[in-house]
């Protein structure tokens, strides 16, 4: 089966997007994930959707070589950014996935995977733009099925119009328990094993408080 074919003519980093093959993975043109390049799926799976350059990615893949890191991404820019980070620190346990996180179940098994995050998601703050939000009782229910026992999902914001309809939704869908929760994480007990993100260093500079929920699977 071919790979991709990526449009060049899009944009300059739909080219660079496919000189680094190696790392991100893709759908191929017949909708079907292209699982290639995937690494192990037998070690600890950590899935970031919507990871943006891939700095989260690159510092928890430092600290934990032992698991397998896979990024959720649409723009093409940012995916190539996150390879070049990744093989300039010669990190070998992360992939990334050009493709859509609401996708997520097409790309993982069932019961596979140990964490999930979703790290300052657009936040469509328009009414006419909610149904665009990724997090839906749908997702929940989906994310819910790939999570291994015990598989946390960490949801983190700046924007707490997103932030409290997200942990309304967690908490009434009773697939989940509640493990962390704040709403200044950057002065909370949680911050200590924090990871920030880009988009993250870029509001605590702006001094916008974090809002944080982390929940286990029951
Ligand atoms: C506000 S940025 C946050 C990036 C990163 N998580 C961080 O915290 O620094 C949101 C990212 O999600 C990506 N994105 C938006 N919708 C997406 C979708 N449906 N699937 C995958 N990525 C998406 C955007 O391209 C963007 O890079």
């Amino acid at each position: 089966m071919s790979r991709r074919t990526f449009n060049p003519n899009l944009n300059p980093y739909v080219a660079k997007v496919q000189e680094h093959s190696d790392i991100i993975m893709a759908q191929h043109d017949d909708g079907v994930p292209d699982t290639e390049g995937f690494i192990s799926l037998s070690k600890p799976i950590v899935v970031d959707l919507g990871c943006g350059a891939g700095n989260f990615l690159r510092d928890y893949a430092l600290l934990f070589p032992e698991y397998n890191f896979y990024g959720f991404e649409l723009r093409y820019k940012r995916l190539v950014k996150g390879a070049l980070k990744f093989k300039k620190h010669n990190i070998p346990n992360v992939r990334l996935i050009q493709a859509r996180a609401e996708d997520l179940a097409l790309w993982f098994p069932q019961g596979s995977l140990k964490e999930v995050y979703v790290n300052f998601p657009d936040p469509w703050p328009k009414t006419r733009h909610l149904k665009h939000r990724l997090i839906t009782p749908g997702f929940l229910e989906r994310l819910s099925g790939l999570l291994e026992e015990n598989g946390t999902f960490v949801f983190k914001t700046d924007h707490r119009e997103y932030f409290d309809p997200v942990k309304s939704l967690i908490e009434s869908s009773g697939l989940f328990e509640v493990t962390g929760y704040s709403e200044d994480l950057h002065h909370s007990p949680f911050n200590e094993q924090n990871i920030p993100t880009e988009f993250e260093l870029l509001f605590k500079t702006k001094g916008y408080p974090i809002y944080y929920i982390k929940s286990e699977l029951r």
